[in-house]
């Protein structure tokens, strides 16, 4: 085969590993082709990998052996976590990522430089710009997940100037690096200042807007791969990276919803700006408590239920036994569902991958708008593991930091209990005022351990 012809077969490889890319994400968007398209998504990858390798430009494999090994023994244990550290594992595989995108870039700068043709200098500059702020914002959201780092909103006066100085101050070296491309010792400062910038950015969010921090981060990472992509002239790459930065931009902006977030406030990495409030204060008011016998006769007495799970039930690993109490209540002829927040638990998706692991059927699955305007007229909203996004604070408490961040509303069922081990604050860190209410009880255990005498009450203690 002449180069000509090798060259031909990957680019068609490279269109046939775009469209596995674009099916992979459209059957993502729902739970019952989701499998489908994490197969297909790693067999594009694979395709593309393979068909970049096989370009005749590849002149030695020796290194690549050697690195790949080396990613392998990193990466295996990495995937291993569990499934509630995959926030802070993804964070790291942005800042992977868009580390390897930022070195890629600086190779490229140092093998033409001082004479890098001036728009290719600027597709350089803008990219490694992103990478290196993507790596190092990813590495601090890494560890306000993880809690090395404080998970609370770092801020000072004056701070969205001082960023948005930074930015423009890497923006602007990019610019004399385009003009004056003899002047490669701007080239190291210009990094430093898209690192800086990277911590800068992330630093004061609080731990209530991470998801969206790490979606955002997740799309700069596409953008700055597909701007490789035009600086090594790949076309995959730019395809793939765009179809990452896009979809990830779309997650955030739904995230920002889902939240009442600004979303300029968002990309300016300006929010998260907590004032001290009352709702930080633990109010000492009594609460009152039940055992899983009165929980379980109170279910039983329900026609409607609508269970609202959160990160507690993903701790417990609860969903099987949940999946037994909606065996059994279902089996009483009881209206069970499940009410679905955008962003309970740690991760997009992270409730439902969970349910749908217990076999919990979907359209029992109900997604926040779905569900509130029908839980006035719900007889028990059972609450599991879940806190911030059951908090009335956010529909009325001015003050507090999820002010204006839709709730699924359980405080408005006839009678709401909730499953959680103490009165410890969830995420936000914020007290819950649904637990004084009076059509509140709250069953304080473990979930599995909880929801398991409740199954085993309702079977007659046979269970
Ligand atoms: P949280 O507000 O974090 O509350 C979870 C509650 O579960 C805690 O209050 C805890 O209370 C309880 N819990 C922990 N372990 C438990 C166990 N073994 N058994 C029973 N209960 C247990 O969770 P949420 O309501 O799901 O809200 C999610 C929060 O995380 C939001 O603030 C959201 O912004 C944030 N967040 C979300 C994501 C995404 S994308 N979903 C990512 C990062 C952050 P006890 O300690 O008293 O048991």
């Amino acid at each position: 085969m002449s180069p000509a012809d090798i060259q031909q077969l990957i680019d068609f490889t490279y269109i046939a590993a775009a469209i596995g890319f674009i099916l992979a994400i459209k059957w993502l968007g729902s739970p019952v082709t989701a499998k489908r398209g994490v197969l297909v998504g790693e067999i594009a990858s694979a395709i593309a990998v393979i068909a970049t390798l096989s370009d005749p430009q590849v002149s030695q494999y020796k290194w690549i052996i050697i690195t790949l090994i080396i990613g392998a023994a990193v990466g295996v244990p990495l995937g291993m976590v569990k499934m509630t550290a995959v926030p802070q594992r993804t964070a790291l595989s942005h800042a992977f990522g868009a580390l390897s995108a930022a070195l890629i870039g600086i190779a490229e700068y140092y093998v033409a430089a001082p004479s890098v043709p001036r728009f290719q200098m600027a597709e350089i500059g803008l990219e490694v710009i992103i990478g290196s702020l993507t790596f190092t914002g990813s590495l601090i959201a890494a560890g306000k997940l993880q809690e090395i780092l404080p998970q609370r909103p770092i801020t000072y006066k004056g701070q969205n100037y001082v960023s948005l100085t930074v930015l423009a101050a890497a923006l602007g070296l990019v610019v004399a690096l385009v003009l004056h491309p003899e002047m490669t010792f701007l080239f190291p400062i210009m990094i430093g200042v898209a690192l800086i910038f990277g911590i800068m950015l992330v630093t004061p969010i609080g731990g209530a807007d991470m998801p969206t921090v790490i979606s955002l981060l997740n799309s700069y990472a596409g953008f700055s791969a597909s701007l490789l992509g035009f600086v090594l002239n790949n076309k995959v790459l730019i395809v793939a990276g765009a179809l990452d930065g896009a979809s990830g931009f779309i997650l955030s902006v739904i995230m920002c919803k889902a939240m009442n977030r600004s979303f300029t406030n968002v990309l300016f990495g300006a929010f998260g700006q907590v004032q001290a409030s009352a709702a930080g204060a633990k109010e000492e008011r009594a609460v009152k408590s039940a055992s899983p016998e009165d929980a379980a006769g109170i279910l039983a007495a329900a026609n409607t239920v609508v269970i609202v799970p959160g990160y507690g039930m993903a701790v417990a690993q609860a969903q099987h036994k949940v999946r037994e109490l909606y065996d059994i209540l279902t089996k009483k002829g009881i209206d069970v569902r499940f009410g679905i927040h955008p962003v309970a638990g740690r991760m997009p998706g992270h409730m439902n991958v969970l349910l749908a692991e217990a076999d919990i059927p979907y359209d029992r699955m109900m997604e926040m708008d779905a569900i509130n305007g029908d839980l006035p007229q719900t007889d028990v909203a059972l609450v599991i593991g879940a806190n911030d996004v059951t908090n009335p604070a956010a529909r009325t408490d001015q003050s507090s930091p999820i002010f204006g961040m839709p709730i699924i509303d359980v405080d408005k069922a006839r009678t709401v209990m909730v499953i959680k081990r103490s009165m410890a604050a969830g995420f936000a860190g914020i007290d819950n005022p649904l637990y004084y209410l009076d059509n509140t009880m709250m069953l304080f255990g473990d979930a599995k351990k909880f929801v398991g005498d409740i199954v085993r009450e309702l079977s007659g203690g046979s269970h």
